[in-house]
């Protein structure tokens, strides 16, 4: 099922629609840059250096709102500019300024006007968004790092590729639930 097929067929249990068609969620996207061997994280930081995937990640979540966890908001130290921030904790006390602090994945969903999210990780998160995702946007890094955090195994028989554009030591790929 495409997205525009969900919009027109509204489904019981699919979450993104009410019976009348209304949406009652954002469309979930997820971003991540993915190596060969499932690796997304090493040591609280990513295991490679694509000055080029920064500069794609920055074009295509800007403007939109981005959701992270907390452990990937240390790693950044800070609220990622032109996007609407949105951090998932555990941790009733835990503050930033300059984001919104939600409990979980589905309270941002909720909380949020946007039209669609951006889910840029990490582990935790990404698992947690991958039933509910739409659309990813990857980034197929050719390189196969030692890491301690991998990206959730997903079926791609249920993903459609809709674009792929190759480039020297990695792919921008989007892959659009069927
Ligand atoms: N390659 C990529 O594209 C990419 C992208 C992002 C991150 N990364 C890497 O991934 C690693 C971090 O990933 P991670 O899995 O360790 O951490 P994470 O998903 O960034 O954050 C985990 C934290 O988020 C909160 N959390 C997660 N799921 C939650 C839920 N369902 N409900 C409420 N809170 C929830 C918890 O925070 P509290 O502990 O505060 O409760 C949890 O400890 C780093 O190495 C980072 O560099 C890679």
């Amino acid at each position: 099922m495409t997205v525009a097929d969900d919009a027109a067929t509204p489904g019981p249990d699919d979450g993104r629609t009410t019976p009348s068609g209304g949406t009652t969620r954002p469309r979930v996207v997820l971003v991540a840059a993915v190596a060969d061997n499932g690796v997304i994280g090493r040591g609280g930081d990513i295991p490679w250096r694509l000055p080029e995937d920064l500069r794609h990640f920055r074009e295509v979540t800007t403007g939109h709102t981005v959701v992270m966890g907390r452990v990937t908001f240390d790693s950044i130290g800070r609220p990622l500019p032109n996007r609407t921030n949105v951090v998932v904790t555990r941790d009733p006390a835990w503050t930033a300024e300059g984001v919104t602090v939600v409990r979980s994945l589905e309270e941002a969903l909720a909380s949020t006007g946007a039209e669609q999210v951006m889910v840029m990780g990490g582990a935790q998160v990404y698992e947690a968004a991958m039933p509910l995702a739409d659309v990813q946007v990857l980034t197929e890094v050719h390189q196969s790092p030692d890491g301690d955090t991998f990206y959730p195994a997903f079926d791609r028989a249920e993903w459609r590729e809709t674009r792929r554009e190759p480039h020297n030591g990695y792919d921008f790929v989007w892959l659009e639930r069927r």
